[in-house]
């Protein structure tokens, strides 16, 4: 039996296996130099399942189709939820200045907004949005219809995301007027107003699963930030072409700022605006769905 400090070592093979079992199911790449994170971050799962080795717990994954729970913990691990408020605030920025106000006015008459934050990890992205439109549209805000929805494979990080309760670094990017606005702070933590936070829904979701993501309808804007980069190109594929289903024919893809898709799909065309990272349909494309 394992203990908690001991690193359970992963062979080639099973990190062969191990990767492409994870890629089935999740589309996260784990490159053969990543071998150390599976290695640290799943060894004390092998402990409290009291298994010595990888054999075992790839056996376990593999047992059946009831292996959903196990496939979660995993999840609840692996991934990296690097986030905080305001990332990259320069893109924001744009959102908030250009896209924004031409949303609202395109749907003056509906009064209907729906935004979806996928792979939002602990919720700061979500979050961050349903400020920037609470101060945009301040005692405007209940005449209109928002819907803001964030997903994440991990339940562990929506679990965060739902309580609205965050440290100091997860507001490190955060600006003070908005601090003082929209938290309270408790002790060492930050409390999100119940404003920001009723304005806010969060499901699990895996980017894989298309039929999922057609329930839940057409949106106006996705963001999609900082989570392609683990995804191979055929995996970046098929998330682009569900966001191409998915999205209004006037609406706006946000990605990471580090994440180019231009290679990938003519299902979208790079919006010509500095640090904005993000793209729209061309005329071809709209309204073929
Ligand atoms: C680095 S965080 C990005 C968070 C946020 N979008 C941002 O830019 O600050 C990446 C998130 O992607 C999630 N993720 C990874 N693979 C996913 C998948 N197949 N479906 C949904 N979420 C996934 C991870 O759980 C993680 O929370």
């Amino acid at each position: 039996m394992t203990t908690s400090t001991t690193k359970v070592a992963m062979s080639t093979e099973q990190f062969a296996r191990m990767s492409q079992i994870i890629y089935d199911r999740s589309g996260i790449h784990f490159p053969e130099p990543k071998k150390y994170i599976l290695e640290s971050r799943l060894s004390h799962r092998l402990s409290e399942l009291e298994m010595d080795d990888f054999d075992q717990y790839i056996a376990y994954l593999t047992m059946g189709p009831y292996q959903m729970d196990e496939f979660q913990e995993m999840f609840n691990r692996i991934t990296i939820n690097e986030t905080s408020f305001f990332r990259n605030d320069a893109q924001l920025a744009v959102f908030e200045r250009q896209i924004l106000p031409e949303l609202l006015d395109a749907r003056a008459k509906t009064k209907r907004i729906r935004i979806w934050s996928a792979a939002c990890s602990t919720g700061e992205e979500p979050f961050t949005l349903a400020m920037l439109l609470h101060r945009t549209l301040g005692v405007r805000l209940s005449d209109w219809h928002i819907e803001i929805l964030g997903t994440d494979i991990s339940e562990k990080a929506l679990k965060v995301a739902q309580s609205g309760v965050y440290n100091n670094y997860a507001v490190r990017s955060t600006p003070s007027l908005i601090k003082d606005r929209y938290f309270k702070e408790d002790g060492r933590n930050f409390v999100l107003s119940d404003d920001i936070r009723q304005m806010v829904n969060f499901e699990r979701h895996n980017l894989k699963d298309r039929m999922a993501a057609k329930r839940h309808g057409i949106w106006d804007v996705i963001f999609c930030r900082n989570v392609l980069i683990y995804f191979d190109d055929a995996m970046k594929k098929g998330v682009i072409s569900m966001f191409s289903n998915q999205l209004a024919d006037d609406g706006t893809l946000f990605i990471g700022h580090s994440e180019r898709i231009k290679d990938l799909t003519t299902d979208f065309q790079q919006l010509n605006i500095p640090q904005g990272f993000c793209y729209q349909k061309p005329a071809h494309v709209m309204s073929t769905q």
